[in-house]
């Protein structure tokens, strides 16, 4: 199981470990990290699983499609790093992940 880890606005950390083939949204979800709401389940049409990537991962990780990239201009506090975790494919090359979420989701 690839494990990453999830930031929380205040800081908190969590550790992932989550089944390869599940979104990293999922994972959080699975292993009760708050602040993901994911309300659509992973259908990309809500955009409340936003969340940012460390930047050293930006370069190592699918960049998102078109759907997505619609999606993230709805979120507050869009960033550069900017991605929808129900979009991130959990893979072994995930592994060491990080990831920041923001302060609410919308
Ligand atoms: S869970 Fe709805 S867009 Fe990701």
């Amino acid at each position: 199981m690839p494990r990453f880890t999830i930031i929380e606005h205040t800081g908190a950390e969590h550790q992932v470990d989550a089944e390869v083939g599940q979104s990293v949204m999922q994972g959080a979800i699975d292993a009760m990290v708050p602040g993901i709401l994911a309300d659509c389940g992973g259908s990309c049409s809500c955009a409340t699983c936003h969340c940012y990537v460390d930047e050293t991962w930006m370069s190592r990780l699918p960049p998102p499609e078109s759907t997505e990239r619609d999606m993230l201009e709805c979120v507050l506090e869009q960033r550069e790093t900017s991605r929808l975790s129900c979009q991130l494919r959990v893979t072994p090359a995930i592994e060491g992940l990080v990831i920041r979420l923001p302060a609410s989701q919308v």
